[in-house]
């Protein structure tokens, strides 16, 4: 693949020092990533809706540097704090973003980052922590070939975000982006994502996920582990497929809002992510006993109310509870007789569908 067209020159006056803050979500996927081939490429197509509160905020203080380093020279602090252990992942990502961002050595930075949900949540951070370093790159590099114009610069942010975190290129956009070349999605590509061509249906305005927390310990298996035992796993090319039909229809219920259909193929997805998990080898299960619980409830309260409610997951125990906006006051209701009593420490939060990364 030829990615030149993200390659920039330094071509004006680099600007000495500055600061910029902005915001980005993390995403829940309806049709998930869970495969990739180098460098950070899916093997199929995934949609999800990008959230709203659940985000991260960084400022990215940036000071010229005198002479041309030949390493890159950077500060990590995250809630006021230095991070140490979060260096290595943001370099590996200068490392791997070098070539298309190439004023990365002129400068020394100072990144400062906290998060709106609860450390150690089990809300993966990597989404909205790398698309908001991408997003103030993006920023910077804006500064410097002013002449972008804002999609070119919403693809590159897209682009570098993946190579941060596949899922965090997703978060860029909202309030429904793909990510994965897809012959049903116009403009879809491997390399980066794009908000969802099409008009979403009304149904979906405002759509509430309301996450509760099973389980906030630390993953026995990361997504990265986790997505490299899709190489050889017995099921891969059928899930590839699988995966590939349900974007087209998706597609079609996001267009439609046909809510029934839209439980099926949503609860399905999380659940065949999980089982690839538990057929791969070695097997893991990341679903704790209160995540089945909490599956069990949301299809016995839908069966008896016809509520919308449904569920999806990602890589670990808590559940996303999915639901339109019209039905908030009983779904609320539900979750805190019914469902709280599974959370972890009773923790729970609401979200909803979002609109993507923002200068603060
Ligand atoms: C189950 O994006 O966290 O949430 O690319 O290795 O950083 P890396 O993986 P990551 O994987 C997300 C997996 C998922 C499904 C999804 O978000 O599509």
């Amino acid at each position: 693949m030829d990615y030149s067209e993200f390659s920039t020159s330094i071509v004006s006056e680099l600007p000495k020092e500055g600061l910029i803050t902005c915001t980005s979500p993390s995403n829940i996927a309806l049709i998930k990533y869970w495969g990739k081939r180098p460098v950070q490429l899916p093997e199929n197509a995934s949609i999800s809706f990008t959230l709203d509160h659940c985000k991260t905020t960084t400022s990215l203080r940036y000071k010229k540097k005198e002479v041309l380093a030949t390493t890159f020279d950077f500060e990590l602090l995250f809630e006021g704090q230095p991070k140490p252990d979060f260096k290595p992942k943001i370099q590996a990502f200068f490392e791997r973003i070098e070539s298309y961002v190439p004023f990365l050595k002129h400068y020394t930075f100072t990144i400062e980052t906290s998060n709106t949900f609860p450390h150690s949540s089990g809300i993966a951070s990597s989404a909205s922590g790398m698309s908001a370093l991408a997003y103030c790159l993006m920023q910077l590099e804006k500064k410097i070939t002013p002449d972008i114009t804002d999609n070119d610069l919403l693809r590159k942010t897209s682009f570098l975000a993946r190579l941060g975190s596949g899922s965090a290129c997703r978060s860029i956009e909202g309030p429904v982006t793909v990510w994965g070349e897809h012959p049903d999605v116009t403009g879809s590509s491997d390399a980066f994502a794009v908000k969802f061509p099409d008009t979403v249906h009304q149904n979906f305005e405002h759509y509430q996920d309301t996450i509760l927390l099973i389980d906030k310990g630390e993953k026995q298996v990361s997504s990265t582990v986790g997505h490299n035992l899709m190489h050889g796993h017995p099921f891969a090319h059928q899930r590839f497929d699988q995966a590939t039909k349900n974007i087209s229809t998706l597609k079609e219920i996001l267009i439609s809002g046909d809510l029934d259909a839209f439980i099926g193929i949503v609860e399905s997805e999380a659940l065949t992510l999980h089982a690839m998990m538990m057929t791969s080898m070695p097997y893991f299960i990341l679903m704790k006993p209160h995540t089945l619980s909490v599956i069990q409830k949301i299809w016995e309260y839908r069966k008896i109310t016809g509520s919308k409610v449904c569920f999806t997951l990602d890589a670990g125990a808590n559940v996303h509870v999915l639901y339109p906006n019209q039905e908030k006051e009983k779904v609320l209701n539900f979750i805190t007789n019914e469902l709280v009593a599974y959370c972890q420490n009773g923790q729970y939060i609401c979200d909803k569908i979002g609109f993507g990364a923002k200068i603060v």
